[in-house]
């Protein structure tokens, strides 16, 4: 996924403004960069690698974009970097998204005299521009015709050397817009301009904005004028920054007390509603990608131990294999931090055409998928920075136990429970995370490092596979504990790392850590308990949530990983933090 953003102001200093937005996206995707400002005449500046120093030029002007790129079409290359340009050179525009037809409009407009110097699908967008605008059409008619030829999702913003206007437009991808008294801004998320907005829109799909004296709103199919309020935004619900921590990462890891605590801030209407959606339903599916995917695996052990409610968890990209399940008695819990996940945008809007109700669980304000769902519970984690998720898994684990003890009537003690559980944070971290650097420093050149875990923590095992994997690029792999004689226990040997996630010294994952052990592994446990078999031990006070508060050790594992490894935690290599694109 990419980062765009677009700044009209008057006093000038637009290049400046897009900038600073720029580097608050930079999480979104980091292969290259770029900008063009409108300054007698377009300055463009595209650079690969990560966003760095900027030239005083750029600085200025009434009207920028800019962008950050996770590659899709294209290589990594400043000639593929946005914004592209116009055969004019006049237009310039950055996308977010994915045009599936981009091949057949090319050889569209080549027979029309149009040569492309990039390999990237976007380079059509301002060929189009151009191409209408050669036929007398205002600056916004010629963008909304453009994107009419468009197959596929984006959210785009246009500048053009010739018009005084700033464009914005969307589909499939996310799209909001910031007002500060005389300043009009364009973002991919609301991170980019909170600093500076005090008002927001979010746009809606098939939305395209225009900013010249005042923003007007059109429907691109029919260009018709439509009314769109404008909301007073918190801006310090949006502003992140590191806080003297090194990285976000480790930042967010020490936020989780928090997050734990304000995951169970929800309006008792609201869990009166999805409990009443849930109980009503004759199936329910817990779909997700990723991180979030083992939360709805863990809703699902939630769901039958506390509720006893079947509630299968299926993952987002293969929820198409279960839609002849699903009609209007069906409940489709979708979990998503960024609420932009392209997979599960895809997978609510089918079960949504076959009558399903929509329950989302979701993290960022005015995502599209608290746009689709029914009813939406936000975790409230605040801004997730780090490309990794931790304390956004954490709110989802939080507000899943909260919901199947809500589904009891035991909400109020479930409340009880998870504040609890959220003032041993702070324990479990001072605990543990010197341990953790040390342990990394020994585990830095491991070749493969295995998780095993039982009930709920056989989620642990996935979710804390994924966490090394995705920040230190070491493989691991999680699975549940019984599981490990019959095959994987072939791969044990001599230390062979192997995570032990024991509630207490009698969980029945203690049995497997001694298989593993006996074959020369390198036991580390996390739990409440030493036991005999452990060569590393990670402590956890003794709690009910023990599942939900295991992972922290390994979150500090895999951050201390990665910095052992000098790499940089925040910005693993090929990820990006929300991944709208299939
Ligand atoms: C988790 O550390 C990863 N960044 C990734 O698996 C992520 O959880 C997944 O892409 C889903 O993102 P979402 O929650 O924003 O939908």
């Amino acid at each position: 996924m990419c980062g765009i953003i677009g700044v009209l102001c008057k006093n000038s200093n637009a290049g400046k403004i897009a900038y600073e937005g720029l580097k608050r996206l930079d999480y979104r995707g980091y292969d290259s960069w770029g900008l063009a400002v409108k300054n007698d005449g377009l300055l463009i500046y595209k650079r690969t690698g990560k966003i760095t120093k900027l030239p005083k030029k750029m600085f200025y002007g009434s009207c920028a974009i800019g962008h950050t790129r996770w590659a899709t079409h294209g290589k990594i290359s400043v000639r593929n970097a946005h914004p592209h340009i116009s055969q004019n050179g006049k237009i310039a525009v950055v996308h977010n998204g994915v045009i599936e037809n981009f091949q057949e409009l090319r050889d569209f407009l080549a027979k029309k005299g149009f040569s492309f110097s990039t390999e990237t699908d976007t380079e059509v967008i301002p060929m189009l521009i151009e191409l209408y605008l050669s036929r007398n059409l205002c600056f916004r008619e010629s963008v909304r015709k453009a994107l009419l030829h468009l197959k596929g999702s984006y959210a785009i913003v246009a500048i053009s050397e010739l018009h005084n206007s700033l464009i914005g437009a969307r589909r499939g991808s996310p799209l909001v817009a910031g007002f500060a008294n005389g300043t009009f801004l364009l973002a991919s998320d609301m991170q980019a301009i909170a600093p500076y907005a005090t008002k927001a829109m979010f746009l809606e799909d098939s939305e395209l904005i225009e900013f010249n004296r005042k923003a007007k709103v059109y429907d691109i199919e029919t260009g018709k004028r439509i009314n769109k309020p404008v909301k007073k935004i918190d801006l310090k619900l949006h502003s992140a920054d590191k806080r003297g921590f090194e990285h976000y990462m480790l930042k967010e890891i020490y936020e989780q007390e928090q997050a734990i605590k304000n995951a169970s801030l929800q309006s008792n209407a609201l869990i009166e509603k999805v409990t009443k959606l849930i109980k009503q339903a004759e199936k329910v599916f817990i779909i997700g990608c990723g991180t979030s995917m083992h939360a709805a695996m863990f809703g699902s052990y939630f769901f039958a131990s506390i509720a006893s409610i079947q509630a299968n968890a299926i993952l987002a990209s293969e929820f198409q294999n279960f839609l002849n399940l699903v009609n209007k008695r069906t409940v489709v819990i979708a979990l998503s931090q960024s609420g932009e996940t392209a997979d599960i945008l895809e997978a609510v809007k089918s079960a949504k055409e076959k009558g399903a109700s929509v329950i989302g669980i979701v993290n960022v304000v005015g995502s599209s998928l608290t746009r689709l769902a029914d009813a939406t519970i936000m975790m409230n984690a605040g801004p997730e920075i780090c490309v990794l998720a931790t304390k956004s898994y954490l709110a989802q684990l939080s507000v899943l136990y909260l919901l199947a003890n809500s589904l009891i009537k035991k909400h109020e003690q479930a409340k009880k429970e998870l504040s609890e559980a959220a003032r041993l944070v702070p324990t479990i971290i001072k605990t543990n995370e010197s341990k953790a650097k040390r342990l990394a420093k020994k585990l830095k050149n491991a070749k493969s490092i295995f998780i095993i875990g039982k009930r709920e923590s056989a989620v642990t095992a996935l979710e804390a596979a994924l966490k090394i994997k995705e920040v230190s690029y070491i493989h691991a792999e999680g699975f549940a504990s019984a599981e490990l004689k019959h095959g994987t226990i072939a791969l044990i040997e001599k230390n062979v790392p192997v995570i032990a996630f024991a509630s207490d010294a009698s969980d029945e994952s203690i049995t497997n850590a001694i298989e593993a052990k006996s074959r020369g592994g390198f036991i580390i446990g996390v739990s409440s308990e030493k036991a005999k078999c452990f060569d590393y031990f990670f402590a956890i006070p003794k709690s009910k949530l023990f599942s939900i508060l295991s992972i922290i050790p390994i979150q500090l594992l895999a951050y201390y990983l990665a910095l052992s490894r000098n790499l940089d935690p925040d910005k693993p290599r090929n990820l990006a933090k929300s991944v709208t694109v299939k």
